[in-house]
């Protein structure tokens, strides 16, 4: 039997310094995983980095040449989970109102596989009615959430809208493999 496919959408926030750490936790699990990444997440963890780590190509660039022969569109189609880790303010957004101008937007809308959204922000930002209203939005639409949680922000403040631990998220994934 083939491997389990997850594709990792990794969007600029703080929290995606945690985004190779769960690329080695779900290979460790036996699952297939091909990254993309939004322009501002490569800020925070290099492409390279995570290429390394999950021995697969990745692209932040859409309009990269190489990116138009690359498999991930096919693999949008195909993967078993698409994982938004850590998800921005800015891209639940973007996927909210169907707005796909970068590889991580763009695979939501490209995608039939079910959706996991690990939210990272600082607490304003959570709970933000425009935020609210995007995750309200993508709820309703199937999306599924694992975090966000209560707890120490990058700030040094305490507030929700904590990066779940990676281990939280790939059993959140484990769990919607587990009923495909
Ligand atoms: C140091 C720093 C940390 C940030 N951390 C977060 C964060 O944790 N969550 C978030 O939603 N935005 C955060 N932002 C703001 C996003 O990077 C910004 O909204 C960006 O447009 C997100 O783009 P993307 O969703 O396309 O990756 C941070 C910005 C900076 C400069």
């Amino acid at each position: 039997m083939s491997k389990p496919c997850v594709i990792l959408g990794v969007t600029g926030s703080i929290a995606a310094i945690k985004a190779p750490k769960l690329v080695r936790l779900l290979m460790e699990k036996g699952v297939d995983v091909h990254c993309v990444m939004t322009p501002n997440a490569a800020h925070f963890v290099t492409p390279f980095v995570l290429s390394t780590l999950s021995g697969a190509p990745v692209i932040t660039d859409m309009f990269d040449s190489t990116a138009a022969h690359l498999p991930h569109l096919k693999v949008a189609e195909e993967a078993d989970v698409f994982l938004i880790a850590p998800a921005s303010a800015a891209t639940i957004a973007r996927c909210a109102r169907g707005v796909a101008e970068d590889m991580v937007s763009l695979t939501y809308l490209a995608t039939k596989a079910p959706v996991l959204m690990a939210p990272a922000m600082h607490d304003t930002m959570w709970d933000h009615p425009a935020t609210q209203e995007n995750v309200k939005i993508l709820k309703s639409r199937g999306v599924q959430f694992v975090g966000p949680g209560i707890g120490p922000l990058a700030d040094n403040t305490q507030g929700e809208g904590r990066f779940s631990e990676p281990e939280e998220i790939v059993s959140a994934v484990e769990k919607i493999l587990s009923k495909k």
